[in-house]
């Protein structure tokens, strides 16, 4: 069961990352909020059926197809977002996913570069994008990705821990820069989060020891980030900027 924030109507939110899994549920649930909200990622197909779950609910969705980390095609989002529902209030830069684990001594330096491309340099670029719209306007809530594995030492890749603890410091970096212009900018953090990609490659026993392995005693949903973003995006936080809120079933990873 949702929360409901009715100030979220008519709001125009750009969700990257929305294609799928923890991103394209957060796309779902800001429109189910009646805010107006476009959809970013690389694959056209799985956009378009995002957006379109969304408008058979009675929902406002637009799809561009971007890789966020291209500062041009970022561009072409804001262009195209703002052309068809007017300027950006909310971004949720979700985009990224590159945890997959490596020995560090075996960690390329390519590999070093794609993965803090893919979840840093990304978030940075896509703040870049909307920041001095929000800030001329003087109002605009940036909601960023970090996870567990930027929190507390992980089993994850170092270019991912290290990306993921850096998405941390850029919300509270922001919050403190860009405050004062009435652009907030939090962070959240997730713990193992159940999406499609997360159910189909993880066996049945490793689920329930994953399961365990938090207090309340099960895998989180990417309901329950998109619960967090909501939120966040909200009035209901509106005093909240620079925090991170750990979305962990109970799990201390701070
Ligand atoms: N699932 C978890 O357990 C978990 C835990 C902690 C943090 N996170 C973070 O949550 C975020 C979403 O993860 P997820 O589990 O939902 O992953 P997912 O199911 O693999 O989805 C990743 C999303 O990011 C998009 N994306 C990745 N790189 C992109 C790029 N360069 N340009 C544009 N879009 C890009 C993908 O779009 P296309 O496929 O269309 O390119 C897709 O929509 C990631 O940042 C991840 O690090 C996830």
């Amino acid at each position: 069961m949702g929360g409901s924030y009715s100030d979220l109507a008519g709001k125009v939110v750009v969700v990257t990352g929305g294609s799928r899994g923890i991103g394209a549920e957060t796309a779902r649930e800001f429109a189910a909020q009646g805010a107006r909200v476009c959809v970013v990622g690389r694959d056209g197909g799985a956009l378009d059926g995002v957006v379109e779950g969304i408008s058979k609910d009675g929902g406002a969705a637009v799809a561009v197809i971007a890789d966020v980390t291209d500062s041009g095609a970022l561009e072409r989002v804001r262009e195209e977002t703002e052309a068809r529902f007017g300027p950006v209030d909310v971004v949720a830069a979700f985009a990224g996913g590159q945890g997959f684990p490596v020995p560090s001594a075996e960690l390329t330096e390519e590999r070093w570069r794609e993965v803090i491309d893919s979840d840093l340099t990304s978030a940075f670029l896509t703040v870049r994008t909307f920041l001095a719209g929000m800030a001329e306007r003087g109002s605009g809530a940036f909601i960023l990705m970090s996870s567990a594995a930027g929190r507390q030492p992980s089993l994850a890749n170092l270019a991912y821990g290290a990306a993921n603890a850096g998405v941390v410091m850029m919300a509270r970096h922001l919050a403190r820069e860009v405050g004062p212009k009435g652009v907030r900018v939090n962070c959240i953090a997730p713990s193992a989060i159940l999406t499609e990609k997360v159910e189909a490659m993880m066996p049945g026993e490793i689920k329930e020891r994953v399961a365990a392995d938090h207090p309340l005693g099960r895998i989180g949903t990417p309901g329950d980030v998109a619960q967090a973003a909501l939120f966040l995006a909200s009035e209901a936080g509106g005093y909240l900027s620079g925090i991170t809120i750990d979305v962990a079933g109970g799990k201390i990873t701070n």
